[in-house]
């Protein structure tokens, strides 16, 4: 079993699809937390699965980093620790639209065990607003990649993706609606293979795509 906590900020659709796997006794993975900067709205799916949750506010503490540090303290009090080493003694931190960027103390603390969705194929469109730059860039096609973490915005070794064409007049609504469609299983699929020991997680290696 490969111990989980999962960070949100919204309306954790993601953390719910992950939520929704750990009910198949046959899904290799336990999440043990859910942790946010903000009350997010997501949150009540890990309550009502009776998974732990915790907020960490970014305004609560003059730096970032401290901010970081605090964050690392709750995630290590729910038994999952980072770092090197094999995953299943370690755990594993899965920002599933987490919308803030995490300190690099925090970073260098659980890398290479911290992973990301995001909604655009890296590295296309990093940052807060990839569905809407995709849009505004005229793209024909964008999707979902999921990454680990490194200090960068975005940049990390890319694990996994999956394309969506967009459509011709389509909001960003119905455009991240579509993304997320295929986001939801790419990422519970990922985190199996993590847990199953077919993807073994490294800060600087190679991407996969
Ligand atoms: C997801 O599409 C995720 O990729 C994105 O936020 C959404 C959260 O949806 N993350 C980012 O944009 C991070 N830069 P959810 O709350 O319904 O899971």
């Amino acid at each position: 079993m490969l111990d989980v906590v999962v960070l949100i900020s919204g309306s954790g659709s993601n953390l719910r699809a992950l939520l929704d796997a750990t009910r198949d006794p046959a899904y290799p993975v336990r999440i043990v937390g859910v942790g946010s900067d903000t009350d997010a709205p997501g949150l009540r799916h890990a309550q009502e699965a009776g998974v732990p949750v915790f907020v960490v506010r970014p305004r609560d503490f003059d730096r970032r980093e401290a901010w970081g540090e605090a964050l690392a303290a709750a995630i290590r009090a729910h038994g999952v620790s980072g770092g090197p080493g094999p995953v299943d003694r370690t755990g594993l931190v899965v920002s599933a639209g987490l919308m803030r960027i995490l300190p690099a103390g925090f970073v260098a603390a659980f890398s290479p065990h911290l992973i990301n969705t995001h909604p655009a194929l890296l590295p296309s469109f990093p940052g807060a607003r990839a569905v809407r730059d995709a849009l505004a860039a005229g793209a024909r096609e964008t999707g979902v990649s999921v990454h680990v973490i490194d200090e960068g915005v975005d940049t990390g070794p890319v694990l996994r993706r999956a394309r969506v064409e967009i459509r011709p007049g389509e909001s960003e609504p119905e455009l991240h609606e579509r993304i997320k469609q295929l986001e939801r299983p790419l990422l519970v699929d990922t985190v199996r293979r993590i847990a199953e020991g077919e993807l073994v997680l490294d800060a600087t290696g190679p991407s996969v795509s």
